[in-house]
């Protein structure tokens, strides 16, 4: 049952005028004692030209009570308060019959949507900045997925650019094959590093390392083996953190691909008057729209960064059709987004406006700094396996009987740092907190796995109900705040996909935990003699923990059934 229609229907029939969107102003007050809706009178004003609080007086007279306890006015507000055992049947019912699906919709209707996330750079480090854009990128994909669009996850991989030619050159002069194979990506880092190093002593280095650049460019076979090379080595390290985050893409077309790409659009842009020779570049100015211009050739004729992602823009609208284009990186990269979807637009293209960035903020640590240069990083695959270990650690210590402890631990450590990343509005910087993160209390990942295998440990033991349920037992204000949030549970996810904004689920699922520890620690089940209310508590509880591990699915996270 869909009470924001319904109630929408209501309003709209006791109307002599045709309101839009009366849906969508539709409020959940911040306390109960103002209902379980409320509808705020003002934008009727104008349409039926009479004060907001008389129209809500009228209507609260007018409208049919059926299915709501009460609806009265409190000022310009019409106040809804449903029928609490209805309403607790109805959203209870639904969530123990649609199961996995419960918060799903078609609103997406099977539209485009491509997703650029994650990217990391080739033979670079796969920083933990990538990996807070993968999680926030994966779960937009899971909720959008959910919701109806077809998603199209691509990883726009750093596969090409001038620092290829100082790594071949590097590689010629101190690579050490064996550790190549072991641990490729720190080995190439290693010999990165000291090529800038000694390119600080002997800068003739860095002409040979353009030297080899040309010479990939120009497809010379030696060069293109080893950047292969590097490309497998880097993409099978890659693969190892996408596994133990369970996240999967549908292309892998980094900015290599576009190669063969790249005559094309700049002779687009070309035919299109805008692009100009500045100091040697071409470009494209932006001084009118208060910008720098947008380089699409250097001086010495390469492309980059930049023309390789107006290619990409172009692909992507051929190949897909997208309805939405969205490119999740970080919040440095604003201003090259802002460049990328002006010099579309100027191009002529219609679609520019339907490019999305989705930008997050920086990682910080409290202890340290980075910089890749002096090859001072942290490798994902070591940071999430820390996570793993800090966790069974806590494991030992409070349930050191617990069966599959690791599997446990995996689960819970790897959620605990996804969960930390997805908490927040995305654009906020995060300091990384292993004590904070990994705690059972607070709005913590562990937290909410916790709730869950709480709920799913007393289903095993007092069984889920049977028959026919009595819901007008949940009457205390714990079980209906809980009930409550259940109902909203797709709103969150709408909202969320609306403003591209994990944390709005995030922070939904924390207060459905919140919510159910409340109702668990006020109403004993296990004690309770009642049956009817037994019962009907047992089927709140397993309404609950579907509803926990939809939310977590959503995020990207796991549920472990003890922990
Ligand atoms: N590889 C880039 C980086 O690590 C991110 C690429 C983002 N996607 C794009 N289409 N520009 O900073």
């Amino acid at each position: 049952m869909d009470y924001k229609k319904i109630i929408a229907d209501k309003i709209r029939e006791n109307l002599v005028v045709d309101v839009e969107s009366i849906e969508k102003l539709i409020e959940i007050p911040p306390k109960s004692d103002m209902g379980d809706y409320a509808f705020p009178c003002f934008s009727l004003a104008k349409a039926l030209r009479k004060a907001p609080n008389l129209i809500a007086e009228e209507l609260a007279s007018k409208i049919s009570k059926e299915g709501f306890e009460k609806i009265d006015n409190l000022g310009p507000y019409l106040n809804f308060f449903v029928d609490k055992g209805a309403f607790s049947e109805n959203t209870l019912e639904k969530i123990l019959k649609e199961k996995d699906e419960y918060g799903a919709s078609k609103v997406g209707n099977g539209k485009n949507i491509t997703i650029d996330f994650s990217s990391p750079n080739i033979a670079k480090p796969f920083h933990v900045g990538h990996l807070f854009g993968t999680s926030i990128g994966n779960s937009l994909y899971k909720m959008l997925s959910f919701e109806g669009y077809n998603c199209i996850g691509i990883n726009h991989l750093g596969d090409w650019g001038t620092q290829f030619g100082k790594l071949i050159s590097a590689y010629k002069r101190w690579c050490d094959i064996d550790a190549l194979e072991k641990e490729p990506i720190k080995e190439l880092l290693r010999i990165y590093v000291k090529f800038h190093a000694e390119a600080e002593k002997d800068p003739s280095l860095e002409d040979e390392g353009r030297l080899y650049f040309k010479k990939l460019e120009d497809g010379e076979e030696e060069e293109v083996q080893l950047w292969k090379k590097f490309r497998e080595l880097s993409l099978k390290e890659f693969e190892v953190v996408y596994k133990l985050l369970n996240v999967k893409f549908d292309a892998y077309t980094g900015e290599s691909f576009y190669n063969d790409k790249m005559d094309a659009i700049v002779e687009e842009i070309d035919k299109k008057g805008i692009l100009v020779t500045s100091n040697g570049a071409k470009v494209v100015m932006l001084e009118d729209y208060n910008m720098p211009p947008c380089i699409i050739k250097k001086s010495d004729g390469a492309t980059i960064y930049a023309t390789r992602d107006l290619a990409a823009a172009e692909y992507r609208k051929k190949t897909y059709d997208f309805y939405k284009s969205i490119y999740v990186v970080g919040s440095d990269q604003k201003l090259h987004f802002k460049q990328l979807f002006k010099t579309l637009e100027l191009m002529g293209h219609d679609w520019a406006e339907d490019c999305k960035h989705v930008s997050y903020g920086m990682v910080r640590f409290t202890d340290r700094k980075f910089s890749t240069r002096k090859g001072d990083v942290i490798f994902l695959d070591e940071l999430l396996n820390e996570a793993v270990e800090k966790t069974l650690q806590v494991i030992n210590e409070k349930n050191p009987e617990l069966k599959n402890k690791e599997t446990v631990s995996k689960t819970v450590g790897i959620g605990a740092i996804v969960f930390t990343f997805l908490k927040n509005t995305r654009e906020k910087d995060i300091v990384f907190d292993w004590q904070e993160m990994l705690s059972f209390d607070g709005e913590t990942g562990p937290y909410v796995q916790y709730t869950y295998a709480r709920g799913s440990s007393i289903l095993r033991k007092l069984g889920t109900s049977q028959g026919k349920i009595d819901y007008s037992k949940l009457a205390t204000p714990e079980d209906f705040d809980l009930i409550k949030l259940l109902e909203s549970f797709q709103s969150a996810i709408l909202s969320a996909i609306d403003k591209l904004e994990p944390s709005t689920l995030t922070r939904h699922i924390i207060e459905i935990a919140k919510a159910f520890n409340k109702f668990y620690n006020s109403n004993r089940i296990s004690t309770e003699e009642d049956e009817a209310v037994r019962n009907a508590r047992l089927k709140l509880t397993e309404a609950t923990t579907q509803v926990i591990k939809n939310g977590l699915k959503l995020l990207g996270i796991g549920v472990v059934e003890e922990m």
